[in-house]
């Protein structure tokens, strides 16, 4: 049931890292069509939701399961959780508040889109290399 749930918990992380990496296709792909581009932000809002709750739910599993301890591991993969979760619902506000009809508007959330995805990649990868530096002993999470 634990060894599962870590399982899910890192098939859903990798899922979700290949999601951010083909979420940089939106801004290209609607480059020339801003209202496509609040109708793709919003879809892809709404998976990423559903993703990170995913991760978060089957990592609360195998810790209480697991009887496993708040330590600085947890504590990482917890705060960039709420990390992640922020800035994206930060994202999704402006968006659809925003006059994306004005050309300036949307070119300058096109960009915050793709250095927003870069940002998570960057944290997700950092979080996955640490959990892996942890299991081959190069260093402690604990
Ligand atoms: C509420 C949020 C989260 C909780 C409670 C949680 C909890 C856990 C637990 C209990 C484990 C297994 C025990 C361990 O190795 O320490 C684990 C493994 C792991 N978690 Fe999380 N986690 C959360 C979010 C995240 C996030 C956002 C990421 C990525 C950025 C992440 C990446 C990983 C990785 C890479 C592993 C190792 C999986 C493996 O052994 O194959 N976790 N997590």
């Amino acid at each position: 049931m634990i060894e599962e749930m870590i399982l899910y918990h890192s098939v859903i992380i990798k899922a979700f890292l290949g999601f951010l990496v083909g979420g940089l296709l939106i801004p290209v792909m609607t480059a020339k069509n801003p209202l496509g581009f609040r109708k793709a932000s919003f879809i892809y809002t709404m998976i990423f939701q559903g993703l990170t709750t995913m991760i978060a739910f089957t990592g609360l599993i195998a810790m209480v399961k697991g009887e496993v301890g708040m330590g600085l591991g947890i504590i990482l993969m917890i705060i960039i959780w709420a990390i992640l979760m922020y800035i994206e619902i930060r994202k999704y506000k402006l968006i659809k508040v925003a006059n994306l009809q004005e050309p300036t508007k949307h070119q300058l959330l096109k960009g915050a889109f793709i250095k927003i995805s870069l940002i998570n990649i960057l944290l997700v990868t950092m979080m996955v290399v640490l959990k892996i530096a942890e299991v081959k002993g190069a260093i402690s999470l604990s």
